[in-house]
């Protein structure tokens, strides 16, 4: 409320030459009632129903600048309908300067707030909607004009100031924030008080250990999937010991995914348990694994057969770290950024597609704004999927799209794929089966394809792999419900679905046909 939705909006909308729209306003116009009177005579229910329609409508739209009602972003499938292919901002401000704005706006009657302490009912308020409005970006709009706040946005459009996203996990809410050169604010960032261990590899140590600030330890562990191991985290236990770090110590995992899913593993268990903050340093980590909360290590017999859910205090991503990724870890987190917005922002496959952040001839990468926003997009798809499924009940799954053939992939090549790279091939694999069970068109599996060779990603399975032998290395794989596989399908790019009912010929054909020569 009077946070200035409505006048920033309409400012927004006539700088971008866009049509304003305000949801409560639409639902009157369309009713042809008051949204008092719908409250009193179809209910609160009916109201929200129209919201709800409204959200997927426009979601759909292209060229809207919208302003929503108060509490209909409170329901995350709102949410999602219009972050697919839209920006989602949160304009805030602070209590004080939203009661004088209410004060002074004498047209509006605010009903809520005629009560003798306006003060906390607005306090009040924002405390009830805090967890679930944060994890859009927030604009703060306080002691700021109008255009101010507009300039801001249009700004943000165009890239720059940190961009803030809140993860709602069962007993947890913790920020992820990326930004250009943001590792030296770490500590101030995600409020760490009292020792630090950082926790990296020996690739990474060297390069960024230090912009971390002050460390009661830096733990160094050689690079690779093949340190995942218990050995590993003994190893960093005893040194946390040596040091005399106790149980108020926060862990900083600098690193890829690797050093993620080991540091979250230590931090699970040191002590029963100390806080963590995720500052992923490849993409692969940045768009896709630094959230969520999977802490592992692998066995002999299998990757990640011992773990635990460890979420972070703060995921802090410094794109700046990604220039000194190798081209080819640059393209396989390049997979995981394209499989995001496969499963829900269209608008950013679209800008992929068309070459917007594909780097320049002799460039290896996109400039940091351009990535500090691929990464942001990448990261809001996973969040939003995550807020509509928080206990996980089945529709996180499509965060799986292209994984049943990757992982299998991955392991009948010994892990001589790496992993994003077996996801390229993944893609590639679920368009092909979606398209030839009849779920879209295969000019889907062309698009997707085109995108992934742009970014130098392998399309093609390799050739030594054995159709059969990839089935059945699919069926033992550990996700498998009910003696069935699962795959993610595609009927369009952000409409992913999972089903168990693929038959086996189907899979297997789709692996001869995507089979390089
Ligand atoms: N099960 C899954 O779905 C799943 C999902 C994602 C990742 N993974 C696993 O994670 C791994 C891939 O993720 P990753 O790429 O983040 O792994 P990683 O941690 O192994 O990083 C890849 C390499 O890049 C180096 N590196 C990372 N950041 C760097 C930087 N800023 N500058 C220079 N070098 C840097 C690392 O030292 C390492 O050698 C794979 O082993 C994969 O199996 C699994
Ligand atoms: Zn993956």
């Amino acid at each position: 409320m009077a946070t200035g939705k409505t006048t920033v909006g309409k400012l927004l909308a006539e700088q971008l030459g866009y049509e304003f729209v305000d949801t409560d306003e639409l639902i009157v116009a369309r009713s042809g009632q008051t949204v008092a009177e719908i409250f009193r005579e179809k209910g609160e229910g009916a109201f929200r129903r129209m919201e709800s329609e409204i959200a997927h409508e426009l979601g759909e739209k292209e060229g809207f600048v919208v302003s929503t009602g108060g509490r209909m972003m409170l329901d995350p499938t709102n949410a999602a309908a219009l972050s697919r292919q839209g920006r989602v901002f949160c304009l805030v401000a602070t209590p004080e300067e939203i009661l004088q704005r209410v004060e002074s706006d004498t047209e509006v009657r605010r009903p809520l707030l005629e009560v003798s302490n306006p003060i906390g009912r607005i306090v009040d308020l924002m405390q009830q909607r805090e967890e679930d409005y944060g994890r859009f970006p927030q604009m703060v709009t306080s002691a700021k004009t109008p255009d101010e706040v507009t300039r801001n946005l249009v700004g943000i459009f165009q890239a720059n100031p940190d961009l803030r996203m809140s993860i709602t996990a069962p007993d947890v809410r913790y920020e992820f924030i990326v930004g250009g050169g943001i590792l030296p604010f770490v500590s101030q960032l995600a409020g760490i008080n009292g020792p630090v261990a950082v926790i990296t590899d020996s690739n990474i140590g060297p390069l960024y250990a230090e912009s971390c600030g002050h460390a009661d330890a830096v733990i160094s562990v050689p690079p690779g999937q093949q340190h995942k191991t218990l050995t590993t985290v003994q190893s960093i236990c005893e040194e946390l010991v040596e040091k005399g770090l106790d149980r108020s110590t926060t862990v900083i995992a600098l690193g890829g995914s690797v050093i993620s899913g080991l540091a979250g593993f230590v931090a699970a268990t040191y002590m029963r348990g100390i806080d963590i903050v995720q500052c992923p340093t490849s993409l692969l980590a940045m768009a896709d694994t630094s959230i969520g909360g999977k802490a592992g290590i692998n066995l002999p017999q299998g990757k990640n057969l011992i773990g635990a859910f460890k979420q972070p205090k703060a995921v802090i991503a410094d794109v700046a770290t990604l220039q000194s990724l190798s081209p080819r870890e640059f393209a396989s987190g390049m997979a995981e950024v394209i499989k995001q917005s496969l499963i829900g922002d269209p608008d950013l496959f679209a800008k992929i597609e068309n070459g917007t952040w594909i780097r320049t001839a002799g460039e290896l990468q996109p400039p940091l704004e351009d990535l500090q926003i691929l990464v942001a997009r990448a990261i809001q798809v996973k969040i939003n999927i995550i807020q509509e499924d928080p206990f996980d009940r089945g529709r996180r799954n499509v965060l799986n799209l292209g994984h049943t053939f990757a992982h299998a992939i991955e392991i009948v090549s010994s892990h001589a794929v790496r992993h994003g790279e077996a996801v390229a091939m993944g893609l590639v694999a679920a368009a092909n089966l979606s398209a030839r069970l009849g779920y879209c068109s295969s000019t889907l599996q062309y698009r997707i394809e085109a995108s992934l060779e742009a970014t130098d990603l392998p399309t093609r399975i390799p050739a030594d792999v054995q159709p059969q032998g990839l089935y059945k290395t699919m069926s033992i794989d550990k996700k498998k419900k009910a003696g069935r596989l699962r795959f993610v399908l595609l009927r369009d790019i952000g409409d992913v679905f999972v089903t168990d009912k693929v038959d086996r010929a189907a899979v297997i054909e789709t692996v001869e046909e995507l089979k390089a020569f």
